[in-house]
C-alpha cells in the first residue's frame, strides 16, 4: 500500500517527519508492507500532517495526523480507507480542494516531488516539448496572448517582459527566478519549490528558449532550506534526464540553471537589489531605468520573474494562451494562488481564476478567524499592502479592483485579524518595518520611516492628535511618491489604509503619562 506523507516544510513543522517514523514503526510490528512516497502539501495547512492512502477508488485522507493517532489509524484499516475520526473521504471530493481551479498547482501534493515519471504522468514536459517546436518569437506571443501578469505584485504583462528581452542584443542572456519570498503570509513559491519543482525549472527553461537566454538562476531565501534542497536535487535530475543541459530534450536550445541563498534582506526581493545581491554586491536598489530587461544581471540583458509567472508559463504552453485567458476577470487573466493565513480557520493555499470576493476568500474559504471573534482586518498583499475593513469585502479579487480601493493584491497573501487588533499598532509596525528593511539608498524611506515610528507613538500616547495625524499623512505621501523602490513607496498603504478605514483607532485618547 502508498501512503503519502508530506515533506513540505509546513508538514515538517508539525510533525511530519515524526508520523512517517510512527506509521513505519506499526507498519514492521504488524507484518504489513506500506511504501510511503513523502509528497508535497495540498496546502489545507489546518489538516497538516495530511496523510493519504492509495485506494483502488483513489486518495482517502486524514489529518492532522499526529504520531499517537497512527495505531488507531492502522486499528481502523486506514490502509484500505477505512473509517476514522480524522478522515476526511477522498481527497479529491474534499470541498478545499473541490472547488480551486488547479492549473499552476495541479500536481503539488499529488506527485512525489522528484519523480520525473510522476511528472510526466500528470501531464510535465508537454509544454516545454511544445515550445521546443516553435520560434522564441512564438513562445513570447503565446505568453503575451494568455494575459499572464507578473505574480510577484506588480502585475506586469509577462509575455511582454520577455518580448524586451528578446529583442535585446547581447551575447548573453539570463533568466532570473525571483523566490525571495518575504511577504508575511506567502508561502506559495516555497510550496511550488518543494512540491513541485520540476514545473518551476520547465517554466524558466520555455523563458529560456523564447528569450535567449542560457543560463538561469534561483535566487531564494536563507529561510528555506527545504526548498533549496529540493530545488538543488530537482536540478541535477533534470540535468540527468536531458531536460537541462546543453541541449534541452535533444533540441538545439541550452539551458541550465542553478539556486542561489540570499542573506536575510526582505529588500532583496526586489529586482534591482535582487540582482546585486547575485552579483555578491550589497543588496542594495538600483535606479531604473536601465530596466533588467535590458541591463540586467552582469549588465545582460535578463528576465526577472516571480516563481508563480514562471511556473504558470508550462500550463500555457501545453494548453494554449485562449485557455489560460478564459480564467478571471477584466484584465486580470488565469488564476491566482491565494494564500490565506493569520488568525483564520482554514489557512492554506488557494487557487482559483480571479473574480472572488475578499469576503468569499475570507468567511467561506478560509472559514473565519480562528479564535471566533468577528473579524476586524484583512492585509492583503504583505506588510506593504493595505488593511481592507470588512466594509470592502465586496471588492472583488483582481489587480485593479484592489488598486481602486488603494490597496494591492501583490502576491497575493492575506492575513487575517480579528477584532482585538490595534490599528495604531499596525501603522506603526509598518513604519518600523521599512525603518529595519531600508536598503538605505533614499531620503524619504530610510529617514521617513524611522520619523513614522515615532509620530505613531505620539498618537498612541494621545499627543497632538490632530497635529500628528496631519504629519502622519503628509509623512506618507512623501514617502509614497518620493521613494525609489516599492518598499519606501508601498510602506504608506499599511498607515494610511488603517488611518482611512479605522478611525476610530485613531480617536484622541486621553494622555496617559507613565
Ligand atoms: P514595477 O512596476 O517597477 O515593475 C514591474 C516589472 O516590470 C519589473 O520587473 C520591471 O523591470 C518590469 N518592466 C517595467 N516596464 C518594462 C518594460 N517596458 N519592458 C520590460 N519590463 C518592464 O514594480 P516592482 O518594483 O518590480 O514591484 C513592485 C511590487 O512588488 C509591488 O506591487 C509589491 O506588491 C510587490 N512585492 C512583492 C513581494 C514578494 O514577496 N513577492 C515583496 C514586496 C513587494
Ligand atoms: Fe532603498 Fe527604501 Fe529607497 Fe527602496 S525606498 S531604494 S528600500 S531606501
Amino acid at each position: 500500500t502508498t501512503v503519502f506523507v508530506p515533506c513540505d516544510a509546513a508538514a515538517l513543522a508539525v510533525g511530519a517527519d515524526k508520523v512517517v517514523a510512527a506509521i513505519e514503526r506499526e507498519a514492521t510490528a504488524r507484518g504489513l508492507e506500506v511504501e510511503i512516497v513523502r509528497n508535497g502539501s495540498r496546502g489545507m495547512l489546518w489538516l497538516e500532517p495530511l496523510v493519504e492512502v492509495r485506494t483502488p477508488s483513489g486518495r482517502v485522507a486524514y489529518g492532522p495526523v499526529k504520531p499517537s493517532d497512527v495505531s488507531s489509524l492502522f486499528d481502523g484499516g486506514f490502509l484500505e480507507g477505512g473509517h476514522h475520526p480524522l478522515g476526511h473521504g477522498e481527497t479529491h471530493d474534499m470541498p478545499y480542494l473541490a472547488n480551486q481551479t488547479r492549473l499552476t498547482f495541479s500536481r503539488c501534493g499529488i506527485t512525489d516531488p522528484l519523480s520525473i515519471a510522476d511528472y510526466r504522468h500528470y501531464k510535465g514536459l508537454t509544454g516545454l516539448e511544445k515550445a521546443i517546436a516553435m520560434t522564441p518569437a512564438e513562445i513570447v506571443k503565446e505568453v503575451t496572448d494568455s494575459g499572464l501578469r507578473g505574480r510577484g505584485g506588480a502585475g506586469f504583462p509577462t509575455g511582454i517582459k520577455w518580448n524586451t528581452v528578446l529583442g535585446a542584443k547581447a551575447d548573453q542572456k539570463y533568466i532570473v527566478c525571483n523566490a525571495d519570498e518575504g511577504d508575511s503570509g506567502t508561502f506559495a513559491d516555497r510550496m511550488i519549490m518543494e512540491g513541485d519543482p520540476f514545473v518551476l525549472i520547465e517554466g524558466m527553461a520555455i523563458a529560456g528558449i523564447a528569450t535567449g537566454a542560457t543560463k538561469g538562476y534561483v535566487y531564494t531565501r536563507s529561510e528555506y532550506p527545504h526548498a533549496v534542497r529540493m530545488m538543488e536535487r530537482a536540478i541535477e535530475i533534470a540535468r540527468s534526464e536531458g531536460i537541462l543541459g546543453a541541449s534541452v530534450l535533444g533540441s538545439n536550445h541550452a539551458f541550465d540553471m542553478e539556486v542561489r541563498m540570499g542573506a536575510g534582506a526582505y529588500v532583496c526581493g526586489e529586482e534591482t537589489s535582487l540582482l546585486n545581491s547575485l552579483e555578491g554586491k550589497r543588496g542594495i536598489v538600483r535606479a531604473k531605468p536601465p530596466l533588467p530587461a535590458l541591463e540586467g544581471l552582469f549588465g545582460k540583458p535578463t528576465v526577472v520573474n516571480n516563481v508563480m509567472s514562471l511556473a504558470s508559463v508550462p500550463v500555457i504552453l501545453d494548453r494554449g494562451a485562449a485557455f489560460y485567458k478564459n480564467y478571471g476577470v477584466g484584465r486580470s487573466h488565469g488564476t491566482i494562488p491565494i494564500q490565506i493565513a493569520g488568525n483564520v480557520k482554514h489557512g492554506g493555499l488557494y487557487e482559483a481564476a480571479f473574480g472572488l470576493t475578499l469576503g468569499q476568500i475570507v468567511y467561506e474559504i478560509g472559514g473565519g478567524t480562528a479564535s471566533g471573534r468577528p473579524v476586524k482586518a484583512v492585509q492583503v498583499g504583505g506588510p506593504l499592502g493595505a488593511y481592507f475593513p470588512v466594509s470592502l469585502f465586496d471588492t472583488i479579487f483582481d489587480y485593479e479592483a484592489f488598486a481602486s480601493k488603494d490597496g494591492l493584491i501583490g502576491h497575493a497573501g492575506i492575513v487575517v485579524f480579528d477584532d482585538t487588533v490595534d490599528m495604531v499598532q499596525q501603522a506603526r509596525f509598518a513604519m518600523e518595518f521599512c525603518a529595519i528593511e531600508s536598503c538605505g539608498k533614499c531620503t524619504p524611506c530610510r529617514i521617513g520611516s524611522t520619523r513614522g515610528v515615532e509620530t505613531v507613538d505620539k498618537l498612541a500616547r494621545g499627543i497632538e492628535p490632530e497635529k500628528n495625524l496631519a504629519l502622519l499623512t503628509d509623512l506618507c505621501n512623501t514617502m509614497k511618491f518620493g521613494s525609489l523602490c516599492a518598499l519606501g513607496g508601498f510602506t504608506p498603504y499599511p498607515v494610511m489604509s488603517a488611518i482611512t478605514h479605522f478611525p476610530e483607532d485613531f480617536a484622541p485618547t486621553p494622555l496617559i503619562e507613565a
